[in-house]
């Protein structure tokens, strides 16, 4: 199946300038992984309209650099070998694939790859944030709370997975604010959702376990897997069902005050795009 790369600009580079993975429909981890040799490199990915989504891979024993932000929830999903966090005054946790870490706004954040050559971690920010207020200590480290989603610190896969399990479909929000809201959801083989759209909001996922097919507007549909991001426009139809035998678990991206059109609601009115 080749991957079709709808919007693909400039070159591989910088944070804050596009990198030839920008708002593709599909970005495949293992593509993405073997097409920077280099030791460590990072990628903006997704830019929706009020984030800026970026790769950052770098080897284990890369010094953190420990900041805050005063204006905006950081946030990151871990992709490849293992990071540690350190989020306020919270204990260091490790986080591993398929882990969601928040760095609520005004929580300084210290970053360290700590196992593996290649710790790849997607971070969720704001263009146009401060980054300057850098070297903060923590007065003291007290232990994660164990709160419930959503908002968690760290919410890995293992804790949703030992929350929820396989056998049956679930969703469940584990991030909300004032400008995303990501949702884990777990469906069956055979199980989707009915086609719809989004008037105004992007919508993109990262796909955590199993394999799904999207079908958007009247493209030929194409499958991702464990790893794999998708993004669709806002205006385009889009429906996704888990292919395969295993069960899937993606994390979907969303405004927190999304609107859906159902194609098979009469009333509804028709997406612009195809
Ligand atoms: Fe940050
Ligand atoms: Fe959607």
């Amino acid at each position: 199946m080749t991957t079709p790369a709808r919007q693909a600009t400039g070159q591989p580079g910088q944070l804050g300038k596009p990198g030839i993975y920008t708002q593709r429909e599909i970005i495949r981890l293992d593509e993405m992984l073997s097409s920077h040799p280099q030791e460590r490199w990072s990628e903006k990915v997704v830019q929706d309209g009020r984030n800026r989504a970026a790769m950052i891979c770098s080897p284990a024993g890369t010094p953190g650099d420990p900041h805050m932000h005063p204006d905006f929830n950081e946030w990151w999903v871990i992709l490849n070998d293992e990071v540690e966090y350190a989020i306020g005054e919270y204990e260091p946790f490790t986080a591993k694939f398929g882990s969601i870490v928040i760095a609520p706004c005004g929580y300084r954040h210290d970053i360290r790859p700590i196992k593996g050559d290649r710790c790849l971690r997607m971070v969720v920010g704001f263009q146009h944030s401060n980054h300057d207020l850098k070297g903060l200590e923590p007065a003291r480290q007290v232990p994660l709370d164990d709160l419930a989603p959503p908002n968690r610190i760290h919410t890995s896969l293992d804790y949703m997975l030992s929350r929820h399990g396989t056998e049956e479909a679930w969703s469940e929000q584990v991030l909300f604010n004032q400008r995303n809201r990501a949702n884990m959801i777990h469906q069956l083989p055979g199980q989707g959702n009915r086609p719809h759209w989004h008037p105004d909001m992007d919508e993109w996922w990262v796909v955590f376990k199993g394999e799904l097919e999207w079908q958007v507007g009247k493209d030929a549909p194409f499958r991702a897997k464990r790893g794999d991001i998708v993004f669709v426009e806002a205006g385009r139809a889009h429906s996704i069902k888990t292919v395969g035998d295993e069960s899937s678990i993606r994390l979907a991206v969303t405004t927190p005050d999304v609107i859906h059109h159902f194609l098979d609601d009469p009333a509804a009115p028709r997406p612009p795009r195809d």
